[in-house]
């Protein structure tokens, strides 16, 4: 069978990592969350304590720092990670979960240059294919040619509950009020922006999985997978 780039882009809480991660496995493909790039260089321009409008300099600090996504190991996993992050070797896979570094990397994911740098890598990372990228840009401008893009979305309740249970289950004290806050806030910032908005692809599939779980939404996305392995070209001449 043809290995696929799937892209999935949709709005913060909608399922993307873990119906991506969950999609992968079933697939046998890879995994990648561009997102915990964002983070990683949000978390790094914290500590350095960088304004988060300082486009020049955030820029050199995208091109400084080496990130790294790997996958979880057994302890990770067990602790609901989806992936192992590594900011310039260090593992911060837990510490870019937070609300603080979410803002600072929808911030900075608003500045060009930022941008050319992280899309360049994850480019790289899923050159060959047989991978499973999400986002806010991949079927629009890091793979816009995926074989298959989804565009997945939930009602904003529904997904700031779901962003509050995972703050709840690490024992952070945020209000429902304040997460469906901080998410609402971020969407407006990511639809907004000049530069690769989030937005949906013409020929984005729209799965909208309110209502639906994650195994669900992931079978549903290998299912479609299956369709366009079947119509790929290379396929297609062997038959
Ligand atoms: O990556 P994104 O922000 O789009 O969402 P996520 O981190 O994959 O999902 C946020 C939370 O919602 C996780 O705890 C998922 O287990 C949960 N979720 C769910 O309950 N039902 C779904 N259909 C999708 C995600
Ligand atoms: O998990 P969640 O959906 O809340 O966010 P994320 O995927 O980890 O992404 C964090 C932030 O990075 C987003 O709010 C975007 O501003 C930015 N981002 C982006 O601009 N482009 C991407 N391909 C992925 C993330």
């Amino acid at each position: 069978m043809p290995r696929l780039t799937i892209a999935i882009d949709g709005p913060a809480g909608s399922g993307k990592s873990s119906v991506a991660r969950r999609a992968a496995t079933l697939l046998g493909y890879k995994y990648l969350d561009s997102g915990a790039m964002y983070r990683a260089l949000g978390l790094k321009a914290l500590e350095r304590n960088l304004a988060l409008n300082d486009e020049t300099r955030l820029k050199e600090l995208a091109e400084e720092t080496h990130i790294e996504l790997k996958p979880p190991t057994p302890e990770l996993e067990a602790a609901g990670c989806k992936n192992c992050v590594f900011l310039d070797e260090r593992e911060v896979t837990r510490e870019i979960r937070t609300a603080e570094v979410a803002a600072a990397a929808s911030r900075l994911a608003t500045i060009a240059g930022v941008r050319r740098v992280l899309v360049a890598e994850q480019q790289r990372a899923g050159a060959e294919g047989g991978v499973v990228m999400e986002g806010r840009d991949i079927g629009t401008v890091v793979f816009p040619n995926a074989e298959l893009k989804i565009f997945l979305d939930a009602s904003p309740e529904e997904r700031a509950e779901r962003r509050w249970k995972e703050h709840q289950e690490k024992g952070d004290r945020l209000t429902l009020v304040e997460v469906f806050d901080e998410v609402i806030e971020r969407d407006r910032r990511d639809r907004e922006r000049k530069v690769s908005p989030l937005v949906r692809a013409a020929d984005a599939v729209l799965v909208d999985n309110t209502a639906m779980d994650v195994e669900e939404t992931a079978r549903l996305i290998v299912m479609l997978a299956r369709e366009r392995e079947k119509e790929s070209p290379v396929t297609q001449k062997r038959v």
